[in-house]
């Protein structure tokens, strides 16, 4: 990622004319979605996955396009906010390259640890790119940790995870878990708005 404007930079890589829906404090930070943006305009992913709906879909479903070839599954907490974004796809004319699915948050039992994350049907297999950007954090402690030890089965070799907010403490201790939990597991850290780390699974 090398810009001094990651959201312009953005809009026009990703050759769209219209602004994108941007939301202030909701919205994956712009030099996010524009490292993982780069990154599956490069690598080409059969399948992405990511965890919250929103802008974040938009952008990917729109590499997908551009690549002619990919899917994007999004899992939504929110049931209006699924519809949202199923909404903005269309406006876009994105809806082949992106499914949206309500995926109420439900406990689910990881490591011996309680949390409510996003109910799993319909999961890809083989999926190329995860970015994380949710659940939100206020919810619980280590809101996003079930991320990877949820779908690790789901998940290709190589696969890279993309895990947003990653300067908070939280984002931080998950990462620790993450790395502790997963050998073999590469990871580097990017100084980003709200901090990014970006894994890569053996
Ligand atoms: C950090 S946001 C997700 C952002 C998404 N990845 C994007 O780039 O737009 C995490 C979750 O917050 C919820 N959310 C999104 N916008 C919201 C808003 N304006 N107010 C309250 N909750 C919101 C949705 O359920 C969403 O999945």
């Amino acid at each position: 990622m090398s810009s001094e404007y990651p959201y312009a930079t953005l809009q026009a890589l990703l050759q769209l004319e219209n602004p994108l829906p941007w939301t202030e404090h909701w919205s994956a930070a712009e030099d996010f979605l524009l490292l993982v943006a780069e990154h599956c305009l490069e690598q080409q992913p059969a399948s992405i996955l990511e965890c919250s709906s929103g802008l974040s879909t938009l952008v990917l479903a729109r590499c997908c396009q551009l690549n002619g070839k990919g899917k994007v599954t999004s899992l939504e907490n929110g049931e209006t906010f699924a519809q949202a974004t199923r909404e903005n796809l269309s406006a876009l004319g994105l809806n082949d390259h992106a499914q949206v699915l309500y995926a109420p948050l439900e406990p689910q039992e990881v490591n011996g640890r309680r949390f409510d994350w996003y109910q799993r049907q319909q999961m890809p297999q083989q999926i190329e790119v995860l970015a994380v950007d949710g659940p939100p954090g206020f919810l619980q402690q280590h809101s996003r940790y079930p991320a990877l030890p949820l779908l690790r089965d789901h998940l290709a070799p190589g696969c890279h995870i993309f895990l947003d907010d990653a300067g908070r403490e939280d984002e931080k201790e998950i990462t620790r878990l993450w790395c502790l939990e997963n050998p073999g597991l590469k990871h580097r850290y990017l100084d980003y708005e709200r901090g990014c780390s970006v894994f890569v699974l053996p």
